[in-house]
């Protein structure tokens, strides 16, 4: 179980995370979602130990991560595997290399290498890519390639950061399908850092909407997406009070004077 209390974190005097608190159960998958800068990679950082938080706690498991000194969060790390966006694979080596990564630095054996290795490969559908570049793969095969690296410590959770945001609607439902399945197959936990509603919705038991630092709704998402509470429009981009008009050019700088003088926010897209 993964417990944050009041965490705070700012760059240098730039703060980004001003009070998040919530808590994430175990086997559950977990989705966090914002607009693009409010945090959410950082919160990750912050989970895995990457990034120091100002104040607050983080309580994985029941250990305080604030408690750990360097060498114990580098272990501790084995428990967190981790998928970006950009697949974050290592060009020059092949599948076998990326996956085994890990399990080199902490100094397998070579046969217990190869033995996860494969197994991993067969886990996530890429055994007859396994010395292949990652050039040559397709973006799902490398996010299964990234996931099965992900997963070579047996890592209790997996964090996932925006890890379909770069795949075609076909591949991005089959890694979902893929780490639904690893959900149910190992009991992993899983946290979802998105800004797709439609992936929340898709893999998604409980979520936390991240606004202006904090969390601004947390709930099931069941339960969000049938009330669609204020907070969600907002992120779907359905505001209360938002209205579409169409105009002849000719009335454009009338109306904008018009809106200028009251204040009020426009957006003007062009068309015939
Ligand atoms: N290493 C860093 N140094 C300074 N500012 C950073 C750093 N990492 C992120 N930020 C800033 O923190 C904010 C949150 O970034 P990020 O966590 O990447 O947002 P998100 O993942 O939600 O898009 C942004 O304003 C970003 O510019
Ligand atoms: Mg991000």
């Amino acid at each position: 179980m993964i417990e944050l209390m009041k965490v705070t974190k700012s760059f240098q005097d730039t703060p980004v995370l001003t009070d998040i608190s919530l808590t994430i159960q175990d086997n559950e998958v977990f989705g966090i979602v914002g607009p693009s800068g409010v945090g959410k990679s950082t919160l990750l950082n912050c989970l895995i130990g990457l990034e120091k938080y100002q104040s607050g706690s983080i309580t994985i498991d029941g250990i305080h991560l604030e408690d750990l000194t360097e060498f114990e969060i580098r272990k501790f790390r084995k428990n967190m595997g981790m998928i970006f966006q950009n697949f974050s694979l290592i060009g020059r080596k092949d599948v076998f290399h990326n996956i085994s990564l890990p399990m080199e630095c902490w100094n397998y054996s070579k046969t217990d290498i190869k033995d996860r290795v494969e197994h991993l490969a067969e886990l996530t559908g890429i055994q007859d890519k396994l010395y292949c570049r990652p050039a040559e793969l397709s973006g799902g095969q490398k996010q299964r390639v990234a996931i099965a690296r992900a997963l070579s410590m047996n890592p209790r959770y997996l964090l996932c950061d925006e890890c379909t945001s770069a795949l075609d609607p076909r591949s991005t439902a089959s890694i979902l399908e893929l780490l639904k399945s690893l959900q149910e197959q190992f009991k992993i936990t899983i946290i979802v850092v998105t800004h797709e509603m439609s992936v929340v919705q898709n893999i998604c038991q409980r979520m936390a909407i991240l606004e202006n630092g904090s969390v601004s709704l947390l709930g099931s998402v069941r339960e969000i997406f049938r009330n669609k509470p204020g907070q969600l429009k907002a992120l779907l981009g359905e505001d209360e009070g938002k209205v579409s008009i169409t105009l002849d050019i000719g009335e454009l700088a009338k109306c904008r004077e018009y809106l200028d003088a009251q204040g009020m926010k426009y957006k003007i897209t062009g068309g015939y």
